[in-house]
């Protein structure tokens, strides 16, 4: 028996994607096998760098940074995403910004200022899994509401409403969709914030994604559609801006104040125990921010991320059994395997099978938060001639593969 045993709240808690698949991955490159790794959304890896003037933004200030910042993070940054809200629609005040630690840190403080134990959060299946695993964390029971694959993996406004019970605290929407690529259309954000309005539920918005989007996908705010709502949105500089290892992110509050005083005073507390995110990668926010700078040539026709999507998405669908939805925004495809073709009982040993014979790395469906075993996804961020050779060992691997 362990003499330092793990702490029964994390039972619950799962974060797959750095899970087993990814230490027997480990296991193998340390065997001496070259692993080409299509499971994780980090842009570094594949050559897609910040631009120079967000790191630049950041080693110009290096000497002011020596030192712990205002818990919330300095004000220029904070200023400085208030502004690019501003021009979105919702005006919001620079003291309504938490920086954090990339959006996963702020991930776990709104929802540990939340929750009792047995309070639910509505959360997306599949979803990007982090929002399951805290809400676990922080002893709440997360309650998933089904997204229609037939209908571009939008969220089914039945299901979501029906999931509502007297301990719903909160809605989790993640647009641009991860892992699905889903971009929602305006009147499905407006059902999903009817749905909060109805029911007294605080709208945690992850758009983390919210400039990666495709030919004519247009992203919604959502704060700004729900100006009478209490909406913390989530967003930072790990995927847009390609700076994920600054952990640099934000956290805006907006919406109706007073009856959250409570909640916002304890937000503000962890903030404060957390002292103050890293203070160099604060200042690469304002120079991320500032008008000039766009991920638009890549996401334009003949940019890189937008034939890597094209690519990898016609390709994935000339599998036999395989059917993949054209993910509108994002780094991500999410393909179902027919299971008239392809009969997956146990989809993490499948990608572990895919792993050892093809020595290609992608994750599972049920990792997500999906409850069936028949989907997997691919990170699109490799050039176009790595993808195809990944694409060509999957159907290789799935032309023979019978579990
Ligand atoms: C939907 C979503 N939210 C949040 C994160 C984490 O972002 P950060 O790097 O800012 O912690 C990710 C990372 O992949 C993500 O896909």
């Amino acid at each position: 028996m362990s003499t330092v045993p793990q702490a029964s709240r994390l039972q619950g808690v799962r974060y797959d994607i750095r899970g087993p698949v990814l230490r027997r991955a480990r296991e193998l490159e340390a065997a001496g096998h070259q692993i080409l790794k299509l499971n994780l959304g980090n842009p570094a890896p594949f050559g897609l760098n910040a631009p120079d003037s967000v790191v630049n933004g950041m080693l110009a200030n290096i000497g002011s940074a020596h030192g712990y910042s205002d818990a919330r993070g300095v004000r220029p940054a904070r200023v400085a995403v208030a502004e690019h809200y501003l021009a979105r629609g919702l005006a919001v005040d620079p003291d309504d910004v938490f920086l954090g630690n990339g959006v996963s840190e702020l991930i776990v403080m709104a929802l540990q200022a939340l929750l009792n134990p047995g309070d639910e959060v509505l959360i997306p299946s599949p979803d990007y899994p982090l929002w399951t695993g805290a809400v676990n964390l922080c002893g709440g029971r997360a309650v998933h509401y089904r997204c229609d694959e037939a209908a571009g993996w939008a969220p089914d406004l039945d299901h979501l409403a029906a999931q509502v019970t007297a301990r719903t605290r909160a809605m989790v929407i993640i647009n641009p969709n991860n892992p699905t690529g889903a971009v929602y259309s305006r009147q499905t954000v407006l059902g999903m914030l009817d749905v909060a309005r109805r029911h007294g539920l605080l709208v945690l918005a992850d758009e983390i994604y919210d400039q990666i989007i495709y030919e004519d996908a247009v992203h919604h705010t959502t704060a700004a559609l729900a100006p009478d709502l209490l909406v913390l949105t989530l967003c930072g500089l790990s995927k847009t801006y390609r700076a994920a290892g600054f952990r640099s992110g934000w956290l805006v509050v907006s919406g109706p104040r007073a009856d959250a005083a409570e909640y916002l005073e304890g937000l503000e507390l962890l903030a404060n125990m957390r002292l103050c995110p890293n203070v160099p990668a604060q200042f690469a926010i304002e120079a991320a921010l500032a008008g000039d700078v766009t991920i638009a040539p890549l996401l334009a026709p003949g940019g890189r991320l937008r034939e890597q999507r094209d690519h990898t998405w016609r390709r994935m669908n000339e599998i036999p059994g395989v059917d993949c939805v054209k993910p509108a925004g994002a780094l991500y495809v999410f393909p179902r395997l027919d299971p008239e073709v392809h009969k997956i009982r146990d989809d993490q040993q499948f990608v572990i099978d895919l792993l050892e014979q093809q020595h290609l790395l992608l994750s599972h469906g049920t990792g997500f938060n999906l409850p069936s075993t028949d989907h997997f996804r691919l990170v699109f961020l490799a050039p176009v001639a790595v993808l195809d050779d990944a694409v060509s060992r999957l159907a290789a691997f799935l032309g023979a593969y019978r579990q």
